[in-house]
């Protein structure tokens, strides 16, 4: 698997990680959820950079120019309910691509363990298609391992992204066992340790509570 971590680099992008795991400005949901998406467009801007162009002849007011433009059929898919602000800042530039949305949550079994439970599928065939699957925390990596597995009875990609925020390294591990090696991974950044909740830490809490507020 191709890992791609684009905080290494400096760039606005560390402000806007900055924001999300400053225990007093990820208060600001609104911020929160704006700031997720931020990152959302800057992964598809650098993801966009590995995909298939094609020549296109356009036509300004005093004249015709070619240009390039990506010529994939994108289908983004996202998992409910933490994925959607990443979901939209993707979209926000992949703005012609399919959408599949997926639901999985934690249940516990105990206070420090958890299956993962996949029960909504919404996506359109990705027979032939370019897929990138989207999660914001890549803690255990779990979710988005199940999430693949319920993919396959809609068809097989012709190849397959993942756009993160924040993972563990263990949970690229985990990836790289269960994706197709030719599978390439876009993240912001990496935190090498979880707690024995399955949180990322130093993380920044839940993102799913964080965007949307907390749930029973
Ligand atoms: N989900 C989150 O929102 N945060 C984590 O740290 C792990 C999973």
């Amino acid at each position: 698997m191709d890992v791609n971590i684009l905080d290494a680099k400096n760039s606005l992008l560390n402000k806007f990680i900055s924001e999300i795991r400053d225990v007093t400005i990820q208060k600001d949901s609104m911020r929160f959820r704006r700031n997720i998406e931020r990152i959302g467009e800057i992964l598809a801007y650098e993801l966009s950079q590995d995909l298939d162009y094609e020549s296109k002849i356009v036509t300004t007011p005093l004249g015709t120019k070619i240009v390039q433009v990506p010529k994939n059929d994108i289908v983004l898919c996202s998992i409910l309910r933490a994925g959607l602000p990443l979901h939209t800042g993707l979209l926000n530039y992949f703005d012609d691509a399919e959408n599949a949305f997926i639901s999985a949550y934690r249940k516990h079994i105990n206070e420090t363990e958890f299956e993962i439970k996949v029960e909504y599928f919404a996506s359109p065939s990705l027979e032939g298609k370019t897929l990138i699957l989207t999660d914001p925390m890549l803690a255990t990596g779990q979710s988005i391992v199940s999430v693949f597995e319920g993919l396959k009875g809609h068809g097989t990609p012709k190849e397959i992204y993942l756009a993160c925020v924040i993972g563990s390294t263990e949970a690229i591990e985990l990836l790289k066992k269960h994706f197709p090696s030719t599978t390439k991974l876009w993240i912001a950044t990496v935190d090498n340790k979880l707690n024995e909740k399955g949180y990322i830490v130093p993380g920044l809490g839940d993102a799913g509570d964080l965007a949307f507020g907390s749930k029973l």
